[in-house]
């Protein structure tokens, strides 16, 4: 998919994932790099050919590499993860050639780095599938920090779902 390794090769992309990769090195809740990245593109995708979606594999890839990208920026500066990485998600897309993504996908596509980490009625198709992507991508079912993590019971993964 050429998208989505121009995205992952281009030099902010790398530079922040180096940084996340670092800020991550001792944490013992749950990390955001490459595994985390293509368990929710894998999801999501998933998702989008058993409801007959129909959105583009590069668009749903794009949209999971991208969507935590700017993580190191919350754990250094405070700064809400998914406005961080739609900032340098915007940057990286537009830097893109034009055959890459049309202006509608590169849309979708910042609204649901945006928006993925609460649910909202008014979410945007891609949006919800990345926000519903996301959570179901967490075992907490197998993790041992289960107990000390701040998510509500309702958000955990305590069972396998299929
Ligand atoms: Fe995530």
């Amino acid at each position: 998919m050429r998208e989505v390794e121009a995205i992952r090769k281009h030099p902010l992309y790398a530079e922040y994932y180096d940084r996340l990769r670092e800020s991550e090195k001792e944490r013992k809740f749950c990390c955001h790099q490459m595994e985390h990245l293509l368990d929710v593109a894998r999801i999501a995708y998933i998702c989008n050919l058993e409801k007959n979606m129909g959105i583009r594999k590069e668009v749903i890839y794009g949209a999971a590499l991208l969507h935590d990208i700017g993580k190191s920026r919350q754990y250094e500066e405070g700064i809400p993860h998914e406005k961080a990485s739609a900032t340098i998600a915007k940057i990286i897309l537009e830097d893109l050639p034009e055959t890459y993504y049309s202006e509608e996908e590169k849309h979708a596509m910042l609204r649901a780095v945006l928006g993925h980490r609460r649910e909202r009625e008014d979410m945007e198709e891609l949006e919800r599938l990345l926000y519903l992507s996301d959570k179901r991508s967490r075992m907490c079912f197998d993790c041992g920090m289960e107990t000390e993590c701040n998510w509500s019971e309702e958000k955990k993964n305590l069972e396998i779902t299929v």
